[in-house]
């Protein structure tokens, strides 16, 4: 996974161009709402959607690539940038809120739970979190091989699970939801092209 993902940022840089994704706006608006500080952002790429987070809230991000770290450091110099694994905790503090941008969608089962339980390990009790993910409503879904239910090899080395409303919120299952539902992404590309993806969104408060 690290190596296709170095490999795109080596060779494309900022993939999906320098804006943020409207639901990075969305999440700020919530956690500015309920008043809340610091912001952890697993998977962050390139910072394109940090750089929302980190204009307001202290923002740590966490990113397995070094190229997306480098490129990141200069393009959203206020967050704090971890090397690391998303699946396992990183920070050795809780934040009040998790944004996770098209991350969860990336795994097998087994390391989706991981992902999630990182992430609630780093929240603290009654913060909140707000993920996006593929959903089974984009045309991908059902492409390619199968390699679990739900989750498809939908291009050459490249697999990602589609998720139904009722499966994402299985996965959040130990959270108390407040909100969740859909909408079309329309990508940049860094190349000039555009792309669409459908996309679901979940927000949640940790319980303690
Ligand atoms: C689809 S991109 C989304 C990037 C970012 N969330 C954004 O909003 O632009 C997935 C990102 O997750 C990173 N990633 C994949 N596996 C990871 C892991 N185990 N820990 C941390 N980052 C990971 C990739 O390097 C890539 O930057």
């Amino acid at each position: 996974m690290s190596q296709y993902w170095s490999g795109r940022f080596a060779r494309e840089g900022m993939i999906w161009g320098s804006q943020p994704s409207p639901s990075a706006e969305q999440a700020s608006e919530v956690f500015r709402a309920a008043g809340l500080g610091s912001v952890l952002v697993p998977g962050a790429g390139y910072g394109r959607n940090t750089k929302v987070f980190s204009a307001g809230f202290t923002t740590y991000g966490i990113e397995l690539s070094a190229e997306a770290l480098e490129l990141a450091e200069e393009w959203d110099p206020a967050t704090h940038f971890i090397a690391g694994s998303a699946l396992e905790q990183q920070l050795n503090t809780q934040v009040d809120a998790v944004y996770c941008y098209d991350v969860l969608h990336l795994f097998l089962e087994e390391e989706r739970r991981r992902l999630i339980e990182a992430s609630l390990a780093q929240l603290r009790p009654g913060g909140l979190l707000y993920f996006t993910s593929f959903s089974d409503e984009d045309p991908n879904n059902g492409c390619g091989r199968k390699l679990e239910p739900g989750t498809f090899e939908y291009k050459e080395g490249k697999y990602a699970h589609f998720f139904s409303d009722a499966d994402l919120r299985s996965h959040f299952a130990g959270t108390e939801i407040i909100e969740s539902g859909s909408f079309v992404e329309r990508l940049q590309s860094s190349r000039g092209g555009t792309h669409e993806y459908i996309l679901r969104y979940l927000i949640a408060h940790k319980i303690g």
